[in-house]
């Protein structure tokens, strides 16, 4: 009742059920008929979902996969149409590297993902979390998958205390028990799952988890209270300033270098906040319009905008007519504040 065996037998018997549908899922069902996943769409949402939720993603997915249906095609896409696309994504190095590993793919591994963990772990932006993903789904290998839903599902069944990030060995080792040589990749999907709909971080569904008799975070009543975190550190607040430029018919636009915060992406001229310096890219009369405010991984950022009509040429960047600019190409702090510029000129900028 409480051996591995007798666990992920259960968790599979429910995952048979209830299996959510996901655009890269192959069901259980189909797997059973010998139907095997794409490992480059598994490939694919794996490293989408590193950045937000399953619903988030599916739009991002649907689009992707739609422009570039193989890891082939992907490969020979130009940089800033895939930055464009990844773009309110976050994170946008995890898009560099999405496209520096579909290129290693191609140009080292024939276009084919290698069919191993130990194989993937060599792959650029391919790290031990993905690796076990893509081997456990793809290619059914009995990799151990832990993520925070994991972390929290194993953290309750065996009633560990210790707070997250220490207990992150003991919780892998623990999970790794667990993890079947049969439909390990059914298995890995669906403890994710069970951590996703049911052993929520506030209030558990235990009434309907399949492992309800076996949880001792239950038994003692404290299920909801774990998995322990330590304090994370407060985050410090920047400030800065963005100059959005225009033109009849034109923004001033600049993509930013390929290294560091919001690197590779399209953007609107700003100041040092990101500690690449900089003055304002034009003379101008420059009115402010308001501030935007956006958190990063490490830092709150709090960016006065101020606008101006350009009559001389810029000092950097470049006029983009606006019918060539597609504010979804922007990342997310910059797409804010075109937004509130369009909302508080008149006429709105580039018109
Ligand atoms: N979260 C991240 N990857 C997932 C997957 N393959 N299934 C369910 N939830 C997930």
């Amino acid at each position: 009742m409480n051996d591995p065996e007798s666990l992920s037998t259960r968790l599979l018997a429910w995952y048979d059920r209830h299996a959510r549908v996901m655009p890269w899922r192959v069901s259980p069902q189909d797997r059973a008929a010998g139907i095997r996943p794409d490992p480059y769409r598994v490939w694919l949402s794996e490293v989408m979902l590193q950045q937000t939720t399953v619903a988030a993603v599916r739009d991002y997915f649907h689009r992707f996969t739609a422009r570039w249906p193989t890891v082939t095609a992907l490969a020979a896409a130009p940089d800033a149409e895939v930055m464009g696309e990844w773009a309110g994504l976050g994170y946008y190095a995890r898009a560099r590297n999405l496209l520096k590993c579909a290129r290693t793919v191609v140009a080292d591994h024939g276009g084919s993902f290698p069919e191993s963990r130990e194989g993937l772990l060599t792959l650029p932006g391919i790290g031990p979390y993905t690796a076990s993903a893509i081997a456990a789904i793809a290619y059914d290998e009995p990799a151990t998958v832990v993520d925070g839903n994991v972390e929290r599902v194993i953290s309750r069944l065996h009633l560990i205390e210790t707070p997250l990030p220490a207990a992150k060995p003991e919780l892998t080792a623990l999970a790794a028990r667990l993890t079947p040589a049969l439909r390990p990749g059914d298995y890995a999907q669906a403890i994710m799952d069970l951590g996703a709909t049911i052993c929520t971080p506030r209030s558990p569904a235990c009434g309907i988890c399949p492992w309800v008799d076996n949880c001792l975070a239950r038994a003692e009543g404290v299920a909801a209270e774990l998995p322990r975190k330590s304090p994370k550190p407060e985050k410090p607040t920047r400030r800065g300033t963005l100059w959005l430029g225009h033109r009849e018919g034109a923004i001033l636009l600049e993509r930013r270098p390929d290294k560091g915060l919001l690197g590779g992406m399209l953007g609107i001229p700003g100041d040092g906040w990101d500690g690449q310096g900089g003055a304002a890219p034009a003379e101008a009369d420059w009115q402010a319009v308001g501030e935007v405010r956006h958190t990063f991984t490490h830092f709150h950022l709090i960016l006065t905008v101020l606008a101006a009509r350009l009559d001389g040429p810029p000092l950097r960047g470049e006029m983009i007519p606006r019918h060539d600019f597609r504010p979804a190409d922007l990342p997310t702090v910059m797409r804010k504040a075109w937004d509130l510029a369009r909302a508080e000129l008149t006429p709105p900028p580039g018109v």
